[in-house]
């Protein structure tokens, strides 16, 4: 199975740290393996999402501090291909045939403040979800369960101490024997 990892580009730190929290989660819930969280360390945003997936399993790896461009580049030096999420972008249903039918690794770029030009040519896609501004984290969720098609609820965690138990009303959460 091929890899994907989100690449968070323009993340602030404080400012951003609930809506990079959420692109992770949203990346880790529907079958990520990654997020890079460019150009700024966040310690805080790094032990939330490790606290997740210890609780609720992985695999799943955040990094943050990581230059963007050497990021990029050495995701493309091992042969992975590049879709960047933006507004402007070709629209999902018109090109996802063309990158569902690929094999290769997968980074997923997603911008906060205004993206710099360079991602647009550096990308092998740019991937529109409607091409109206709307959120990150809602444009990641779409772009992942296309791309996935909805295998998302078919993904299995390893290494959970709790699962959640579905349930028509109420909470209920089990502990994972070990
Ligand atoms: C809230 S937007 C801010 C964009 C910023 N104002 C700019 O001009 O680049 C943050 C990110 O959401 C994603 N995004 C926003 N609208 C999108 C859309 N319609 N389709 C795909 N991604 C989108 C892009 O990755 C964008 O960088």
């Amino acid at each position: 199975m091929a890899r994907i990892i989100i690449l968070r580009i323009g993340h602030r730190v404080f400012r951003d740290m609930r809506v990079t929290t959420h692109v992770c989660l949203t990346a880790r819930a529907f079958g990520a393996d990654g997020v890079i969280i460019a150009d700024r360390e966040d310690k805080v945003v790094e032990s939330t999402i490790r606290d997740v997936t210890s609780r609720f399993g992985g695999p799943f790896q955040v990094q943050t501090g990581i230059a963007w461009k050497k990021a990029v580049k050495d995701w493309k030096n091992s042969g992975g291909k590049i879709v960047h999420l933006t507004a402007y972008g070709l629209p999902l249903p018109k090109v996802l045939p063309e990158i569902q039918d690929l094999t290769y690794d997968m980074m997923i770029i997603v911008g906060s403040e205004k993206m710099p030009g360079e991602v647009f040519k550096i990308a092998d896609w740019n991937v529109s979800v409607t091409n109206q501004p709307m959120s990150e984290v809602a444009a990641l969720a779409v772009f992942l369960d296309w791309y996935m098609d909805h295998q998302e609820f078919a993904h299995e965690f390893s290494d959970a101490q709790v699962r959640i138990v579905p349930s028509k009303s109420g909470k209920e959460v089990q502990q994972v024997a070990s």
